[in-house]
C-alpha cells in the first residue's frame, strides 16, 4: 500500500517536471520573440533618424488626433488674392487640403474680373457668406478689394488673409504675362499677344502698359471700396491700407517667403491649414506658376521706376506689411529639424477661484 502511494508521488512529479520545463520552454520562446520584436522596433527607430518625412508624417497623423479639426465650423476666411501675388500657388494648397481638412473652397468671380462690387453686390455677398451654412466653413478667394462686414451690420467677421510682393516685381511679372501668358493655362489667350516689348523698352519710351502707375494695386486691394482707395498716389489711401491690415487681417505674408506664410498660417489657422506646409514643400514644383519670357529689368529702369511716387508708396506699404510678418514668424515658429512649427504655448492659468 505505502510502495503504491510512493508510486503515484514519483510518477506525479515526473510528470510535473516534464510539463514544467515545457511551459518555461514556453516562455523563454516567448521572452526570445518579445526580444527580437523589440530590437526590431529599436533597429527601426534609428533608421527613421534619418527619414524625416516618416516621422513628419507620424508627427502630423498624431498631431490630427487631437487636432481641432471639428472645431469652428462656422469660420469663413477670406483671402482677397492680389494678381500677380503667387496667389494661384496658395490656391492650389487650400483646393488639396479642403477635402482631409474637412472645410469648403469658393472662388468668388466677378463680371469682367472687377475688383470693387457694387454696393448691393457687397450686401448679397455678405448675406450669403454669413448664412450659408452648408458651406461653411469656408475659404473664399478672389480678386476683390477689402470688404469690411460690419458696415452691414454683420457681428461674424471673417478670417482676413493675404499676400503681397514687391511692387516692381509684380509690375514685371503683369507685363509679361499680359504677352506670354504662363504655364497654368499655357493657351489661353492673353491681352497683349503678339506684342513682343520688353519692359526695359517700354519704360524708356514711357508706355502705357508699364506706367508706375500700374503698381497702384495692393495699397487699394487693402484700403478698400472708397473711391479715393483707386486714385493713384493718395496719401490717405495708404493710411488706410495700413489701418486695415492692422485692424482686420489676420495674417498677412509676402510672396518672397511664401513657404514661411505657409507655416505660420497652419500655426495659427490650424482647422483649415493642419498639413499645410509639408503640402506646400511636397506640391511646390507643381503649384509653382511661371511666367514665360519675363527678363528682368536692367538697372537704369529700376532707377527710373524707384523714382516714381507711386513706387516709393507702394513700397512703403510692402515694407510695412513685412516688418510685422517677420515679427509674427519671430514669435510664432521655431525651426526643429529643418522644419517649421508652432512654439507652443507661452502661457498658462493660476490663481482660478472659487476653488
Ligand atoms: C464639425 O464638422 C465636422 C465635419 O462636418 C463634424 O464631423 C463635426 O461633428 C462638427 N463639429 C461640431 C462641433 O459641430
Ligand atoms: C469667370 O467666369 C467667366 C464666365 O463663366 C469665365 O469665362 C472666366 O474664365 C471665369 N474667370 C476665372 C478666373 O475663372
Ligand atoms: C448663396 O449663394 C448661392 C449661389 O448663388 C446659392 O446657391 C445659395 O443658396 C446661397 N445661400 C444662401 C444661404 O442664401
Amino acid at each position: 500500500m505505502w510502495q503504491m502511494k510512493q508510486l503515484i508521488i514519483i510518477l506525479g512529479l515526473i510528470i510535473f517536471t516534464i510539463l514544467s520545463s515545457h511551459f518555461f520552454k514556453k516562455i523563454s520562446y516567448q521572452d526570445k520573440i518579445i526580444k527580437k520584436l523589440d530590437s526590431i522596433v529599436n533597429e527601426l527607430r534609428l533608421k527613421c533618424l534619418n527619414c524625416d518625412k516618416k516621422r513628419d508624417v507620424l508627427s502630423s497623423v498624431s498631431r490630427l488626433a487631437k487636432s481641432p479639426i471639428d472645431l469652428f465650423n462656422d469660420s469663413v476666411v477670406i483671402y482677397n488674392r492680389v494678381p500677380k501675388t503667387a496667389s494661384t500657388s496658395l490656391m492650389g494648397l487650400a483646393y488639396d487640403l479642403c477635402k482631409q481638412n474637412k472645410f469648403h473652397v469658393l472662388h468668388i468671380n466677378t463680371t469682367r474680373n472687377v475688383h470693387v462690387m457694387s454696393l448691393t453686390d457687397q450686401r448679397r455677398f455678405i448675406e450669403n457668406v454669413t448664412t450659408w451654412q452648408d458651406k461653411k466653413p469656408a475659404l473664399y478667394h478672389g480678386h476683390v478689394a477689402f470688404l469690411n462686414f460690419q458696415r452691414f451690420g454683420y457681428t461674424q467677421r471673417p478670417i482676413y488673409i493675404n499676400v503681397i510682393r514687391k511692387p516692381l516685381d509684380r509690375l514685371v511679372s503683369y507685363y509679361y504675362f499680359l504677352r506670354y501668358g504662363d504655364n497654368f493655362r499655357p493657351h489661353a489667350v492673353r491681352k497683349r499677344k503678339g506684342n513682343t516689348m520688353t519692359f526695359d523698352e517700354c519704360v524708356k519710351q514711357e508706355e502705357k502698359d508699364c506706367n508706375p502707375e500700374n503698381m497702384w494695386l495692393q495699397i487699394p486691394f487693402f484700403c478698400g471700396f472708397h473711391v479715393d482707395c483707386w486714385q493713384p498716389g493718395n496719401e490717405w489711401a495708404l493710411v488706410q491700407a495700413k489701418q486695415n491690415l492692422v485692424e482686420h487681417y489676420l495674417l498677412v505674408g509676402v510672396t518672397e517667403e511664401l513657404e514661411d506664410f505657409v507655416a505660420v498660417l497652419e500655426a495659427i489657422v490650424p482647422r483649415f491649414f493642419l498639413g499645410a506646409t509639408q503640402q506646400f514643400r511636397e506640391g511646390k514644383k507643381s503649384h509653382l506658376r511661371k511666367t514665360y519670357n519675363k527678363v528682368d529689368p536692367i538697372p537704369e529702369t529700376v532707377q527710373k521706376i524707384r523714382s516714381s511716387n507711386i513706387w516709393r508708396m507702394e513700397n512703403e506699404f510692402y515694407e510695412f506689411a513685412l516688418k510685422q510678418f517677420h515679427s509674427i514668424r519671430k514669435k510664432t515658429l521655431i525651426e526643429k529639424n529643418g522644419i517649421l512649427q508652432d512654439r507652443g504655448q507661452k502661457f498658462f492659468y493660476e490663481k482660478i477661484r472659487p476653488r
